[in-house]
């Protein structure tokens, strides 16, 4: 696998896209790139936006070095049943589908073709993502570099055993979620205190923004930064103790085993 590598991307919906443009950020030429959608209308707008390529699936299939699988999960089983035929023995087959593990990908196949699992979310569509990237049996240091490079222009991506997949989908998957809901309970609490919609949601947006910056930038740990705003017996203070009479860890924890759970009983 290289920059010259022909890559077919399989759906380009919403997530697609942000792959596609993450590929050619990483180097990949935008010729090299080759895609496949249903809707005729979206691959038209993609083609002009990337200057890319369009094939139909079973050409695109059998000339790609590596393949990103980019459908829907309740997809997967009938795209994997269409390509099954036409896809190139020795190429690298990426997937992207929320709950199918790698066996799912290579009994559907029913080859021997190298399975990267990847679980991004959904700030990767800003370049902000968080990616984790399993690697199957057979993907080379080549693959292993290409896929790490293009994930990388995505936003941050680590390797985790594919065991722990649904711990990630529990963490960075459905994280964002649980900070828009946290947000959503900031613009409440505030307008509980007489803040009017607007107001409550600009001081709670630019808050969060800001807060995230403040981590990322400072190299502290959030430990050091809540302890740092926190005066003794403050105000900051007081909300703390009633997170911590209310058991906040705990919740959280509680949260993300619900769906660790569940992302095991989709999978
Ligand atoms: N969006 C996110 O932030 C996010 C986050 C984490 C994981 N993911 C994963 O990324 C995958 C894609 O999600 P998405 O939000 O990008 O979905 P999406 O917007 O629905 O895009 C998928 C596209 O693939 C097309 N498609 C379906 N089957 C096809 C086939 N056989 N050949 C060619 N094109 C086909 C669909 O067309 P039709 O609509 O006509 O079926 C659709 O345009 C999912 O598996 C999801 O679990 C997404």
């Amino acid at each position: 696998m290289n920059q010259q590598s022909k890559v077919a991307v399989i759906g380009a919906g919403v997530m697609g896209e942000a792959l596609i443009s993450a590929l050619i950020s990483s180097g990949v030429n935008p010729n090299h790139i080759t895609i496949s959608e249903k809707r005729e209308e979206r691959a038209q707008e993609l083609i002009t936006k990337y200057s890319i390529n369009e094939a139909p699936l079973a050409i695109n299939v059998s000339d790609a070095d590596a393949l990103l699988l980019v459908v829907k999960p309740q997809d997967m089983g009938s795209l994997l049943e269409e390509i099954k035929s036409t896809i190139n023995p020795s190429a690298l087959v990426i997937t992207f589908a929320a709950g199918k593990t790698i066996s799912f990908i290579s009994n559907g196949l029913g080859t021997s073709n190298p399975v990267v699992r990847v679980m991004p979310n959904t700030p990767t569509l800003v370049g902000e993502g968080m990616a984790a990237a399993s690697m199957g049996v057979g993907v080379t240091a080549a693959h292993h570099d290409f896929v790490l490079g293009f994930l990388g222009a995505t936003g941050k991506v680590i390797e985790v055993d594919e065991g722990l997949q649904d711990a990630v989908t529990a963490t960075s998957g459905s994280g964002p979620a649980y900070f828009f809901a946290f947000v959503e309970a900031m613009v409440s609490g505030a307008k509980e205190l007489g803040l009017s919609e607007q107001d409550a949601t600009t001081l709670t947006i630019q808050t969060m923004v800001g807060a995230a910056k403040l981590l990322e930038e400072s190299g502290k740990s959030a430990t050091t930064l809540r302890e740092n705003v926190t005066s003794p017996n403050g105000t900051t203070a007081a909300a703390l103790a009633s997170f911590n009479d209310d058991k906040l860890n705990s919740i959280v924890a509680k949260a993300m085993k619900a769906a660790r759970d569940r992302s095991q009983e989709l999978a």
